[in-house]
């Protein structure tokens, strides 16, 4: 599919319009950025990884009933997707307490979330993405009660299908931040599903295998992306239909 236009050039992804109105191409590039945007840097390769296991979560979500905006793969780094028209929210699962929840509130890193949290932050870069509760999302227009009573099902659907998959190859799914748009109507999942998105633990040794490798200089952002491609594809080798 031959892109056109680019429409709106993100911090980790570029948006192009193509020939057919109804579809977009989200190319993944090698861009990575922290603490909104004030940490940069560019590390070869990561746009095809982070595309490639968003494609794999995206397919394995719609087997399983969950809407999503993935319609193929385009090149390496690209994925055709249908256009929505996005919902400025994002939804964070989490099944333990890490990262900016541990920074606000009194929890222990690490400590365990169960129930698992479904919370909204309103996506605005330059009110910093700040958390908002059901009553401004209604008096915003965002969402009527109804949808956000059936985003955050779909949000706990999506946790489980995913914890349970990570737990398959060793690794806990700490937290994941997802974004939700209307397709005809419908709400359907959209954006991506990728290290930049998840944090991920060794289940024994706790170590990390996502961006905070890159937050914190933990080590080789990398290989620690390519270990989790390296798991999923053993995974698939062993799961041959
Ligand atoms: N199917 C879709 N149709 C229309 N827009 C989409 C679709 N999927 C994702 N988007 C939007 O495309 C953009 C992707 O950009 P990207 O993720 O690089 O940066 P960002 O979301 O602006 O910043 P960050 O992810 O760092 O907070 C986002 O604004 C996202 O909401
Ligand atoms: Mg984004």
């Amino acid at each position: 599919m031959a892109k056109n236009e680019l429409l709106y050039e993100g911090k980790a992804k570029s948006i192009y319009g193509t020939e057919n109105p109804d579809e977009l191409v989200a190319v993944f590039r090698d861009d990575i950025t922290a603490f909104n945007g004030e940490k940069k840097d560019c590390f070869s390769g990561k746009g095809i990884l982070n595309v490639g296991v968003s494609a794999f979560f995206f397919s394995m979500l719609e087997e399983n009933g969950i809407k999503t905006h993935f319609i193929r793969m385009g090149d390496e780094r690209s994925m055709v997707v249908s256009k929505l028209e996005m919902i400025p929210l994002e939804f964070v699962g989490r099944n333990r307490a890490a990262g900016s929840l541990v920074k606000k509130f009194p929890f222990e890193e690490g400590q365990v979330l169960d129930p698992p949290l479904i919370i909204t932050d309103y996506k605005n870069d330059e009110r910093g993405d700040p958390p908002i509760c059901d009553d401004i999302i209604y008096a915003l227009g965002i969402l009527t009660p109804e949808e956000l009573g059936q985003v955050r099902e779909m949000t706990l659907k999506i946790n489980e299908i995913l914890f349970e998959f990570f737990d398959k190859l060793g690794l806990l799914l700490v937290d994941f931040k997802i974004e939700f748009g209307r397709l005809d109507g419908e709400i359907v999942l959209g954006d991506e599903i990728s290290m930049d998105s998840m944090r991920l633990w060794d289940k024994e040794t706790g170590e990390s295998f996502d961006k905070d490798v890159y937050r914190f200089g933990k080590g080789d952002v990398m290989s620690a992306y390519g270990r989790v491609v390296e798991k999923i594809e053993e995974w698939k080798r062993q799961n041959v239909r």
